[in-house]
Parts: C-alpha cells; sequence; structure tokens
C-alpha cells in the first residue's frame, strides 16, 4: 500500500491531498484565491505566486491531520510540475522536492491536464482506459484519448481562448463578478437564448472561443439605452438572455467536437472534466448527446483544480514510469504526459 501526498499549486487553487493507491481518496482540501482575485477581476500571477507561499504549509498540514502517524505515514509525494502559471508551479514543485529530501520519500512530478482527465478515473472506480475526455477549465480546452496508463492522445484543442477563459471574459462584459462561469451559469438557466443572436463556431479540427467572445462584445457595445438601468448597470433580464445565448454556443461546440472525436475514435467510455464540467447546461447537454454510453461526469469538487486528481495521476505515472529521481523543474508548457 502506497499512501501518497500530493499538492498542487499551478493557478489560483493551493491544493493538497493524501491517497492510498492512487483510488482511495483519504482527503482533499483546497485553499481557493477567488477572494483575492475577484478584486482585479482576474489572475496576477505574482498575487497568486505569494499566495501559494502562505497557504502551502497550511493546506498541507490540514491533510496530514487526517494521518495518526501525520508525515510518518507519507511513502510518496506528487506535485502538479505544469501547465501552469511559472511562479505558482513553483511553490509547489520546490516545496514537494523539499519536503521530500527532508522526510527521505520519493517524488513525482505530474501533468495538470493529466490529473484534470484522471479526475474521471478517481471518482468511478468502474471507469478503466480506454476512455474519452473533453477536458474544459479555465485554461484548457480540448479532447483527450487516454487509450491507456500513461498513453493518451490529444484529439483537438482551443486555437485561442479555453472555454473557461471565455466564460470568465465575457460575465466581465456583462459587469459581471470573476469567477465567470458558475455566474453565467445560473443566469442562463432565466435567460431566453434566441432574443440575441450570436455566431455558431464549428471547426473539424479543433475549438475557437475568441470570435463567439469578441460578438458578445459588440452586442453590448451596440445595446439601447434602455438595456441599462439608472445606475449604468446591465438589466438582468438582457443579462440573462445574452447569457443564455452565449451559453447555448459553447455547449453547442463542446458538444459537436466531442461527437466528432467520439465517431473517430469509438470510444465507448466518455468523461467531462474540468472547471467547465461543473456546468449545468453542459453536464446535461454531454449525458442526453451520449446517453447510450457510459459517460463519467465528477462531482463539482473533482472538477474544478484539486490536488486529489493529481494524487491519481501521479500514481499512475509512477506504476508506468516510477519516480523522477533526479529532481525536476517547473514546466509551464508541459503537455498531457511527458
Ligand atoms: O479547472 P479550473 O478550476 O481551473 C483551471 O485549471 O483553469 O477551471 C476554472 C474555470 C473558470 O474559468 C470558471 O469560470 C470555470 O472553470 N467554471 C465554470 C463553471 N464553474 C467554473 N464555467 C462554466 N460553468 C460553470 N458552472
Ligand atoms: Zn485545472
Amino acid at each position: 500500500m502506497t499512501t501518497l501526498l500530493a499538492i498542487e499549486s499551478s493557478c489560483d487553487e493551493t491544493a493538497a491531498a493524501v491517497l492510498r493507491d492512487g483510488r482511495e481518496l483519504v482527503c482533499s482540501h483546497v485553499s481557493s484565491q477567488i477572494a483575492i482575485h475577484a478584486k482585479t477581476g482576474g489572475v496576477i500571477p505574482e498575487i497568486a505566486a505569494r499566495a501559494h507561499v502562505e497557504a502551502m504549509p497550511v493546506v498541507v498540514g490540514e491533510a496530514l491531520k487526517s494521518l495518526s502517524g501525520g508525515w510518518d505515514e507519507i511513502d510518496a509525494i506528487a506535485v502538479t510540475r505544469g501547465p501552469g502559471l511559472v511562479g505558482c508551479l513553483l511553490v509547489g514543485t520546490a516545496y514537494a522536492q523539499m519536503a521530500a529530501v527532508a522526510r527521505k520519500v520519493p517524488v513525482v512530478g505530474v501533468s495538470h491536464l493529466a490529473g484534470h482527465v484522471y479526475s474521471a478515473w478517481l471518482s468511478d472506480t468502474g471507469l478503466e482506459p480506454p476512455y474519452l475526455a473533453l477536458l474544459v477549465s479555465g485554461g484548457h480546452s480540448e479532447c483527450v484519448l487516454l487509450r491507456e496508463h500513461g498513453a493518451a492522445e490529444e484529439l483537438l484543442a482551443t486555437r485561442d481562448d479555453a472555454a473557461g477563459e471565455a466564460y470568465d471574459k465575457v460575465a466581465r462584459l456583462l459587469g459581471l463578478p470573476y469567477p465567470g462561469g458558475p455566474v453565467l451559469d445560473k443566469l442562463a438557466r432565466e435567460g431566453d437564448p434566441a432574443r440575441f443572436s450570436l455566431p455558431s463556431t464549428s471547426l473539424s479540427d479543433s475549438l475557437s472561443f475568441s470570435g463567439l467572445k469578441t460578438a458578445v462584445r459588440y452586442l453590448v457595445r451596440d445595446l439601447p439605452v434602455t438595456a441599462y438601468l439608472e445606475d449604468g448597470s446591465l438589466d438582468r433580464q438582457v443579462q440573462a438572455d445574452i447569457a443564455a445565448a452565449f451559453q447555448a454556443r459553447v455547449i453547442a461546440q463542446l458538444t459537436g467536437a466531442l461527437e466528432r472525436a467520439q465517431e473517430r475514435t469509438r470510444a465507448q467510455q466518455i468523461a467531462l472534466v474540468g472547471g467547465v464540467a461543473a456546468n449545468s447546461g453542459l453536464r446535461a447537454a454531454v449525458l442526453e448527446r451520449f446517453s447510450g454510453l457510459k459517460v463519467v461526469i465528477p462531482p463539482m469538487a473533482l472538477c474544478t483544480d484539486n490536488a486529489a486528481m493529481i494524487g491519481a495521476a501521479g500514481w499512475n505515472r509512477i506504476q508506468t514510469s516510477g519516480y523522477d529521481r533526479d529532481g525536476f523543474d517547473a514546466d509551464p508548457g508541459l503537455r498531457l504526459f511527458a
């Protein structure tokens, strides 16, 4: 039995988790920086890195409280090596490697993207590769086929913004708080998707959200004065109708891409992962579109950034490639299984 301490710090969540043999989750703690970044409407990398330095010993301490022996029970450490913001990744990779030396345990560097793909494997013990994952988050939007443990193929990716990034930017255009995804998702349920017309994007080999985002920008710019309240903010029904139209376009594009990837690979198992997998409309659309296949959508806490998924990916990496014996640097451009 391997008891693994997993650490995540690639963007704006500092997280630590403990897992036994990759799939038994003992605990998962996440310290979110949302309150810090809400003030600036987005993540400022240096502020995020400094916040990780403060939060890291706290979340690791919380995670170790779940073990009666504390550090003495930890056999190995897994840490996110990339992709992400370099200053943030350096906090986690330095902390993990120093702790590994101090505790005389081995360490493994893990791809954050592999972590998201493995969040589905962690949440459903009946799921084994091969499976097709739609990974949609604030930093990434791609379709990935996990052929077997340690071997994944990227089938298509966004050529510009990530889906979550588009949600955050559109929310800002509508005067809504950061992060925009959850707010827009809620508003979209009250809106009429047919009131405003927005362009549909359907590319055979990639995803793209920047055209849609720009269309929302022009739509907001050209709204009549009646769309605004006396204090200058947008009327709530206008916000809801734009949110509904935007969300319908995003869902149509994502489900269309997933359908093409499924037809190409003939995958019989589908996973929806990443922060945008928390979207109620997308969850419902994927479940309906692929009702004949096994569809795994992890619980919300495993969709947004967390260390449990890094532990699951790390444990599988240890099985296929062993530990990283020579030390490693943070890698902001790391791909799926580098
Ligand atoms: O996976 P995640 O926590 O961090 C990254 O690795 O990027 O994803 C965060 C993103 C944010 O852009 C946020 O707006 C989006 O996920 N998000 C959502 C929802 N909840 C979070 N987007 C759409 N609908 C949601 N319900
Ligand atoms: Zn993520």
